[in-house]
């Protein structure tokens, strides 16, 4: 049997709290890894459902390595726009460049092996262990062979910090293993921008922190991220830029210190007393 050792951010209530100064809790996490983000640019992006356009011309750009939190509204779009970039959702209209280049002509299986997403639920396959769901991916959309994306899977779930979880199944691990499973599971592809969908969203607030610190790490490991989040502690820690949407268009953007201390707008101000 292996050991089943707890995980630290599990039994330490005192490391959880999301809303704790600047301290940030390191995680178990293997040598840190060089990550080979790559820029991306987005250029007047539409999106609707139907007639009703809900992404309306959205531009902003995310220099390679760095980290975009996206804020704002129910209904502001935002999750829309992430779907948009990897083309889960068909763009009406505008441009997403990757590294440069133009990516309306890629084909979406070919661009979402470059743009890694994590969603709120974790979606894992429930009769397989946290390796098997980490090398399916590779093996099945890659054709990377067997042996090989076991070895991958094995250092991704390494470097989420689940070393020793490998052979755990999902309904034996707590929600914040299971969204760093599925994070392993998007980094297991070797992408160059990672999506984040209010990932801590559904977690009990003890499990969040946890999770932020991964994603935190990844940031300073170099992967390009943009990250959808309700945590305002996070995006100003974390972020390089924060982008306010509302109405399906970006009302501020700029360096969270701009955003959060000397807000523009309005709508901006009258967001930040809602949620802060
Ligand atoms: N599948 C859908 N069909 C029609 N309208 C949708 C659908 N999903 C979202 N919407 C609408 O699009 C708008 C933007 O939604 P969404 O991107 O989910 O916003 P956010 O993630 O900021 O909460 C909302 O008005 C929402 O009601
Ligand atoms: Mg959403």
């Amino acid at each position: 049997m292996r050991s089943t050792a707890e995980n630290p951010t599990a039994q330490n209530p005192t490391a959880e709290d999301p809303t704790a100064g600047g301290t940030v809790v390191q995680e178990a996490v293997a040598p840190a890894p060089a990550y080979a983000g790559s820029a991306l640019d987005l250029r007047d992006v539409r999106l609707s459902y139907g007639p009703v356009e809900v992404v309306r011309g959205v531009t902003f750009s995310v220099p390679a390595g760095s980290t975009t939190c996206v804020i704002g509204p129910s209904g502001s779009g935002k999750s829309t726009l992430l779907r948009g970039i990897n083309r889960l959702h068909e763009p009406s209209g505008g441009d997403v460049l990757l590294a440069g280049t133009s990516t309306r002509g890629q084909h979406p299986d070919r661009l979402r092996r470059r743009i890694g997403m994590v969603f709120q639920h974790f979606n894992l396959f429930p009769d397989h262990t946290a390796l098997e769901n980490v090398a399916l991916a590779p093996r099945t959309v890659a054709g990377v062979p067997r042996a090989e994306a076991l070895r991958r899977a094995h250092a991704r779930l390494a470097e989420v910090g689940l070393a020793e979880r490998t052979d755990h199944r999902p309904r034996d691990l707590s929600g914040g293993q299971q969204q760093r499973v599925a994070i392993a599971r998007a980094l297991a592809m070797d992408p160059e921008v990672m999506l984040f969908d209010e990932v801590t969203s559904a977690l009990d607030p003890e499990l969040v922190k946890g999770v932020l610190n991964l994603m935190a790490t990844l940031g300073r490991q170099g992967m390009t991220m943009v990250v959808v989040t309700h945590e305002m502690g996070f995006a100003r820690r974390v972020a390089d830029q924060v982008v306010f949407m509302d109405e399906g268009r970006v009302v501020e953007a700029g360096p969270p210190a701009q955003l959060f201390e000397q807000p523009r707008s309005e709508r901006l101000r009258r967001f930040l007393a809602e949620v802060l």
